[in-house]
């Protein structure tokens, strides 16, 4: 495929192409004899959603967010046909998964736009087991509910738990007659002040709230205070595509182990997530594994996902996400026995006593990256402003910014360094990076105000490969930079 065709965009010539022979070969070496091809259908289309008694305009992969569960083993080529039936142009990303370039998902960078009324058939080796989600990177098509999980199984991981429930959290704007190309069109004309939440608070940032926090800090950590954390203020925050006054309920027995495969799929909200009556052990962020680490609530950030354990009790349980620093918060039910259902204004206590970020996490010994001297550091100062609203990297925008090069095998060394008062939940796509001060491995990692975050990965997946802050309104207007391969 000549790369070059589809030049422009954050696309370099100059670099490994994404359709070129490095790509293709390190697919080849990851295929495995034997492997199954998992086939699946994708049709964005505008759809009418029921937020719970409230029906919405929107766009979706199918007539209820999230869009469809696609499920492979590890291993696995995943074969995906996409049928766009948008009066627009999209394109599909499969976040996290450390896949071959040119099936990335990037148009102006691993391939054209998917134009309306067009196909494209994503294939590639899914070669970590983990939760995934896929989404368009197509401007802010994601906040339309353009969303749903990838879920990769690891054929060792068997019979630690009883039953699984996938929560996807997501903030919602439409429904309020403006979709989420007004309010990026908006934020960008009138430089915000229509839409701004709060920008107190961030002050209270505890220092080591993030990559500092040791185990033993805690235990002493109440809440993360990601402060007045979003751009915008959304009417909705729903958990599995639904409102808190009409909650999606998740049904289990008494004494049944749980793993909760745990989403933050929202454009512009972080949430602190908890369960009343419960406590939450944290099995895995971003898909690779963690040592199970027991706390309260947990902070997940747009494009993080958390894999949680939970032994039930008997009875009606909330599930509760916060919107960090908004006022609002998605709801579910969890129901192993009699009761009435809780309010959409719940609060359990759990989510104010100890509470985490994934980013203090610590590895699983199996994937822990040994230590080594990075051959290549980058450092990307986080910067921009709400008026006028412009985020960027090094002082600069996505347009203006050169790409970050790296060499096949370097250690890669990135150092988020956030000098705005907003907090930036950072992504790489295809890697999936230790952050340098726990070793945790993610793919998306908050970086709060303030405070500089390392992550080190190696360089074993060739080709372009973006590199934003996953509030999508930021990455939208300069937060987001090519990582390309020399
Ligand atoms: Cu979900 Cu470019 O990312
Ligand atoms: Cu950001």
């Amino acid at each position: 495929a000549g790369a070059a065709a589809w030049a422009g965009g954050l696309f370099d010539p100059r670099l490994v192409a994404p359709g070129g022979d490095l790509v293709a070969r390190t697919e080849a070496a990851r295929r495995r004899a034997g492997a199954r091809t998992v086939s699946a259908r994708l049709n964005p289309r505008p759809v009418t959603l029921d937020l719970g008694g409230r029906q919405v305009q929107t766009w979706g992969y199918q007539d209820s967010a999230p869009g469809p569960l696609l499920r492979a083993r590890a291993g696995d080529v995943l074969r995906v046909e996409v049928a766009n039936g948008l009066a627009t142009e999209t394109s599909v990303h499969w976040h996290g998964v450390a896949l071959r370039n040119d099936m990335d998902g990037v148009p102006g960078v691993t391939q054209r736009s998917i134009a309306a009324g067009g196909t494209h058939t994503y294939e590639f080796t899914a070669p970590d087991p983990g939760t995934y989600f896929y989404h368009p990177h197509s401007g802010v098509q994601l906040d339309r509910a353009l969303y749903g999980v990838l879920v990769v199984d690891d054929p060792h991981e068997a019979g630690r738990y009883d039953q699984e429930w996938i929560v996807v959290l997501d903030d919602w704007v439409d429904g309020t007659g403006r979709t989420p190309d007004d309010v990026l069109a908006s934020l960008q004309s009138m430089g915000g002040h229509d839409d701004m939440a709060g920008m107190n608070g961030m002050a209270g940032m505890e220092h080591g709230g993030m990559s500092g926090m040791s185990m033993g800090g805690m235990e002493s950590m109440t809440s993360p205070l990601l402060g007045g954390a979003g751009d915008v203020v959304y009417p909705h925050y729903l958990i599995n595509g639904r409102a808190p006054d009409a909650p999606v309920t998740l049904t289990g027995r008494p004494r049944q182990r749980v793993r909760i495969r745990l989403v933050n799929a929202a454009s512009d909200t972080a949430f602190r997530i908890a369960l009343g009556g419960h406590r939450l052990t944290v099995t895995h962020t971003d898909g690779f594994p963690v040592t199970p680490t027991t706390c309260d609530a947990l902070v997940l950030g747009m494009g993080e996902r958390a894999d949680v354990t939970v032994d039930l009790g008997d009875g009606v349980f909330p599930l509760v996400a916060v919107a960090e620093g908004k006022s609002g918060q998605g709801v579910a039910v969890v129901r192993t026995g009699a009761g009435s259902p809780p309010a959409a204004t719940v609060h359990p206590a759990e989510l104010d006593l100890r509470v985490l970020l994934t980013g203090g996490l610590s590895p699983a010994d199996a994937v822990k990256l040994e230590r080594r001297k990075a051959d290549r550091v980058h450092r990307l100062e986080l910067g921009g402003s709400m008026m006028p609203y412009r985020w960027t990297i090094n002082g600069t925008t996505t347009d203006k910014l050169d790409p970050l090069l790296v060499g096949q095998g370097e250690r890669v060394r990135l150092e988020f360094v956030n000098q705005s008062t907003m907090f930036h939940p950072m992504h790489v796509h295809g890697h999936t990076f230790a952050v340098t001060d726990t070793g945790v491995r993610k793919d998306t990692v908050i970086v709060v105000p303030k405070q500089t975050v390392a992550v080190e990965f190696d360089a074993t997946n060739p080709g372009q490969w973006m590199t934003h802050c996953h509030n999508i309104y930021h990455a939208e207007t300069g937060m987001m930079i090519n990582l390309a391969y020399q």
